[in-house]
């Protein structure tokens, strides 16, 4: 079902304190408030069941960052989607553009990580983006499509309506470059389009699309007012309760 997220990717920061801190101090910020939007925080593996155990407390919900293809087994270092599901975690993100550049994940592995997910009740959030070179040789639709058709497009139409789609243009990410509000909608528009040419025009409306990349407490409120942008997955600013808080509040 469509609705907004804003979700928060804390990737490999913080010790254990100053995780703690920060889950408490956004689950205090928002306690009580009338909120348009889901909240989801995505700490690091091992801090993920002290934040379900706030999670339990409050609005918060609770996203891991990675998830292993495999079911359980010799794969040390990893970690299944039944063990997340076992400590009500319930989204995860899947192919954020640093997976894919630092651990060489592929379309093909991310696909098979979404099935994990869904087969245990999990959502995944499917990240998807051009690098810049792409966009400037104006290239950035079709390696949108294709990371989407070959990670997602295997779904049926139960299974894809579980997903969450993050648009990610990897030049917006960590380097303060928004994708200003027009590229945004435009790429957006542009998967809501191929997802209606999947499956329905009905399903497409149904999808979450979130936006990722420098959005922060300033661009957030004109991002998310785009037509086709349901939110945000949120990195640097996710760090901070306050300015978190503030993007939340953007909706
Ligand atoms: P920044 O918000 O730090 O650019 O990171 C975005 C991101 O990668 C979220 O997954």
């Amino acid at each position: 079902m469509r609705k907004n997220i804003v979700a928060g990717n804390w990737k490999m920061n913080l010790e254990f304190t100053e995780a703690e801190e920060l889950t408490a101090g956004v689950a205090e910020q928002l306690e009580g408030q009338a909120l348009n939007c889901e909240v989801v925080i995505c700490p690091p593996a091992l801090y993920l069941e002290m934040a379900t155990d706030f999670a339990e407390e409050s609005v918060l919900k609770v996203g891991a960052q990675n998830v292993s293809n495999h079911d359980s087994g010799a794969y040390t270092g990893e970690i299944a989607a039944g063990m997340l599901a076992s400590v009500d975690v319930k989204y995860c993100i899947v192919g954020h553009s640093e997976r894919r550049k630092y651990f060489h994940e592929d379309n093909a592995l991310l696909a098979q990580k979404v099935d994990k997910l869904l087969d245990y009740g999990r959502t995944p959030i499917y990240c998807c983006g051009e690098v810049l070179e792409e966009r400037e040789k104006e290239n950035h639709f079709k390696v949108v499509e294709q990371q989407i058709a070959e990670g997602l497009f295997h779904l049926n139409e139960d299974e894809f309506s579980n997903v969450v789609i993050a648009y990610e243009p990897v030049w917006a990410i960590g380097t303060g470059l928004t994708a200003s509000p027009v590229q945004a909608q435009g790429m957006h528009a542009f998967i809501r389009g191929l997802i209606a040419k999947k499956y329905s025009k009905e399903v497409a409306e149904e999808t979450t699309l979130l936006y990722g990349g420098s959005c922060n407490a300033n661009n957030a409120k004109e991002l998310f007012s785009q037509r086709d942008v349901d939110g945000g997955l949120i990195g640097g600013a996710s760090l901070k309760a306050g300015e978190f808080v503030s993007i939340v509040k953007s909706f």
